[in-house]
């Protein structure tokens, strides 16, 4: 479904503020797979969903999705192919716009944009059978802005954006960690179902260890740009946080270095 060979990223190459933030990346992740991914701040998570996604291309090496090498495909073009929800709730939907009109414009991504996105009786019903089993009642809100919705509204509308289309692939990018932890709970569970009901090949960036070894079927381990572990359902199915930072000594012969991911 996903593989990627030999990807490095370099930004500012040959300027005193270089960073190499992928270093020979190589991963295959089977259709279906939901894999979580862990690191401290600046191993390089998010600069690999970034080229995953197309927002620019890897300095070096090959990403290959659904058979096809999109190595140089535009990000729009794999818009199609690729839902992403990110840690800010105001990112992933249009405040000014009613919750209809946001779940319209999501039928449409990756498409030609028409102006307006039709929301017709027959797509209500649609929305509405979309948004009910959320239990938020916004199945009631069609018409609503989505700037009246709490945080972990618009979260849970964004992940139905980004799933409705049914994706190839589903990238979550610590899209709970700007949430109280009630709310960044059932927006896990909802991740889980979602993903579950449609197969969806996903991976999940999460700063909470223990979250990691338990969603999901696969859990990497990245620092300084590269995976560092990788740890399949069965080697991770006995595994405690202490043992996933003992690991990491081990292989990296450093302390992990991050308040953040050890105190999560
Ligand atoms: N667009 C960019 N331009 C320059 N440097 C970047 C850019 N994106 C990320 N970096 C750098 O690449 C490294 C990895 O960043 P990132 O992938 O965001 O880490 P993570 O998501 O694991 O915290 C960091 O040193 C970061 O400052
Ligand atoms: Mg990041």
């Amino acid at each position: 479904m996903l593989r990627l060979d030999g990807v490095h990223q370099v930004f500012h190459r040959g300027d005193v503020n270089e960073v190499h933030a992928l270093r020979g990346l190589n991963l295959e992740v089977p259709a279906g797979q939901f894999v979580t991914v862990i690191g401290s701040n600046g191993a390089g998570k998010s600069t690999l969903f970034n080229v995953v996604a197309g927002v620019f291309a890897p300095s070096e090496g090959r990403i290959v999705l659904n058979g096809e090498d999109v190595t140089r495909t535009p990000e729009h073009r794999r818009a199609r192919l690729i839902g992403r929800v990110f840690q800010n709730p105001l990112l992933g939907t249009a405040a000014s716009m009613s919750i209809a009109q946001n779940l319209a414009l999501a039928l449409l991504r990756g498409r030609r944009r028409r102006l307006t996105p039709g929301v017709t009786p027959g797509r209500e019903r649609q929305f509405r059978d979309l948004l009910a089993p959320l239990g938020l009642g916004l199945e009631n809100r069609l018409d609503a802005k989505v700037a009246l919705l709490s945080g972990g509204q618009r979260q849970a509308l964004t992940l139905l954006m980004a799933t409705m289309t049914q994706p190839r692939l589903l990238l979550l990018d610590e899209h709970t960690a700007a949430l109280d932890p009630g709310t960044a709970q059932k927006i896990l569970e909802l991740t889980r179902a979602l993903v579950a009901q449609q197969q969806l090949t996903t991976l999940m960036i999460t700063h909470n260890m223990q979250q990691a070894l338990t969603t999901g079927d696969r859990t990497l381990m990245m620092d300084g740009g590269q995976i560092v572990l990788d740890l399949s359902a069965q080697e991770r199915a006995s595994m405690s946080v202490q043992d996933l930072v003992d690991q990491f000594t081990q292989v990296r012969h450093a302390e992990l270095a991050d308040d953040e991911l050890l105190l999560a």
